[in-house]
């Protein structure tokens, strides 16, 4: 199974870039083929449909292929204002957006239509982030995704990590665990398992 994860930061210390390096190494413990994707190797500018109209970024698009190629998503968001960040929405916004030339992408529910999605959430705040994923769960159900229904914030994040980068407490990693199990299971029922 084709297994793709990203945080919505480009921080260089994000905990949610953690934990999705977190979730990765699970997923591989796990059997599957695993992308870590990271945002900022991405040259995507603030969506505008001028440039759309002008020719989609080709960033734009090698995001598309990849995430098309992935049957398979966790996306581990960070909240801002009670909400997930500008970078998610932006990057979800191109990547729904439709490609001149491109009919496979004339619908802006593709690459998102079927694909079987797990969040995450990481803040160093009580609630983990909590509030960003109540924010993420319709964006992504109006983008026709299958969302798992397990689901994990971490709190308090900065004291979450050993230096090794895994998860200090045995049950957080335990249920980081269970998302990433549960996507991949229902993503082999609904994709077939290779
Ligand atoms: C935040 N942060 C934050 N945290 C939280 O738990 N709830 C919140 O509503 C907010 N709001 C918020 C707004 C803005 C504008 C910023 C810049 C930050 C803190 C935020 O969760 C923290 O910076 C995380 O570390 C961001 O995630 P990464 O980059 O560590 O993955």
């Amino acid at each position: 199974m084709k297994f793709l994860v990203f945080a919505g930061s480009t921080r260089t210390h994000s905990f949610n870039r953690r934990l999705a390096a977190v979730a990765a190494h699970m997923a591989r413990d796990a059997g599957a083929d695993v992308t870590l994707l990271e945002l900022a190797d991405f040259d995507i500018p603030l969506y505008n449909a001028d440039l759309e109209t002008a020719g989609t970024p080709a960033d734009v698009i090698r995001l598309k292929e990849v995430l098309d190629a992935h049957p398979a998503w966790v996306i581990c968001s960070p909240e801002y204002n009670g909400s997930y960040t500008g970078l998610l929405k932006n990057t979800i916004d191109w990547a729904s957006s439709p490609v001149a030339g491109h009919a496979e992408w004339s619908d802006g529910t593709r690459p998102f239509a079927g694909k079987v999605v797990g969040m995450l959430s990481a803040s160093n705040g009580a609630l983990g982030g909590l509030r960003s994923q109540s924010h993420l769960a319709p964006l992504l159900l109006n983008l026709e995704c299958w969302l798992a229904p397990r689901h994990f914030a971490l709190p308090r994040a900065a004291s979450a990590f050993d230096a090794q980068g895994q998860l200090v407490d045995a049950s957080q990693a335990a249920h980081v665990r269970g998302v990433v199990e549960q996507v991949l299971w229902a993503a082999g029922r609904l994709h077939g398992t290779a």
